[in-house]
């Protein structure tokens, strides 16, 4: 499918790697919806230098995790771009535990951004879609959910295990409508989520860690994932696949001594 003159929402794209998508998307003609929760600022910035290049973009407010907000952000969308063609669940938080440090609250936190906010905005946005017999959706999973075995990250991976079996069963769902549903399984992408809950000097060894233990001998740009989503959106016949985007770190661990 050529993608130039739909109409998107991507989830959580003020930063990273939803901004790198946005623009991504917006430089083939996709007119975005760059929804955030906190940082108006930083996706006001993200659509200025997509309507500098020529694009159209809104800016659009909202929790994904609270389901009226997830509707009211839809419903924005479509008002002020037109009907949702492609859906980029993107928006995600990470919180470093152990099974000592375990924390309810956080776990619930994530839970409900990554899982529930994934399921709210893809019902909300699924209802349109479906009336209109099209549709394409992209989720951002993560290679923990594969099993990479970082420390610290057990209970978002089980976030991210849900999002890979909720892509799977949406397929199933919305496949009879014409809506394809697939996800990205990124690797160690450089973003802000890096950063959280590590020093600086944590963050650069364990960047420098992971490259040496990388078929590529890097660790990802966003640019990297953003381009691996547009290809999954412009795909007719693909759905209910996860692709690896991780520069070979994964099969490294697997067939690395
Ligand atoms: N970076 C990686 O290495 C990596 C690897 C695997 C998977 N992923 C996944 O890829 C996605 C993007 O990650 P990232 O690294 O780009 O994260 P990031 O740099 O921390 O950016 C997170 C984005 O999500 C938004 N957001 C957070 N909570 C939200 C909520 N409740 N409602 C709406 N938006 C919300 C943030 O908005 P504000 O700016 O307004 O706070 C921000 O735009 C996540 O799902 C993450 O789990 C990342």
């Amino acid at each position: 499918m050529n993608l130039q003159g739909t109409t998107a929402l991507v989830t959580g794209a003020s930063r990273g790697l939803g901004r790198a998508v946005a623009l991504h998307l917006a430089a083939q003609g996709v007119k975005v919806a760059v929804n955030y929760r906190h940082q108006r600022n930083m996706a006001e910035l993200v659509v200025a230098e997509i309507r500098a290049g020529g694009g159209d973009a809104e800016p659009i407010a909202g929790d994904v995790g609270a389901a009226p907000e997830a509707d009211a952000l839809v419903a924005q969308t479509e008002s002020a771009l037109g009907p949702i063609d492609l859906l980029v669940n993107n928006a995600g938080i990470f919180r470093r535990s152990s099974l000592d440090e375990f924390s309810e609250s956080e776990f619930s936190e994530m839970r409900r951004v990554n899982v529930d906010g994934l399921v709210y905005v893809t019902r909300a946005a699924a209802r349109g879609m479906k009336e209109r017999g099209r549709g394409r959706i992209v989720n951002l999973a993560s290679i923990a959910a594969l099993g990479t075995l970082m420390a610290g990250t057990t209970f978002y991976a089980a976030t991210k295990a849900e999002v890979i079996l909720l892509t799977r069963r949406f397929a199933m769902e919305l496949g009879p409508f014409g809506i394809s549903v697939n996800a990205i399984a990124p690797g160690f992408i450089l973003t802000d989520m890096v950063y959280q809950n590590r020093t600086a000097a944590e963050a650069d060894a364990l960047i420098a860690d992971i490259a040496s233990r990388t078929m590529l001998g890097r660790t990802g740009r966003p640019e990297d994932i953003a381009s691996a989503v547009s290809f999954l959106l412009a795909q007719d016949f693909l759905t209910a696949q996860v692709l690896t985007v991780d520069g070979g770190r994964t099969d490294y661990i697997s067939h690395a001594g």
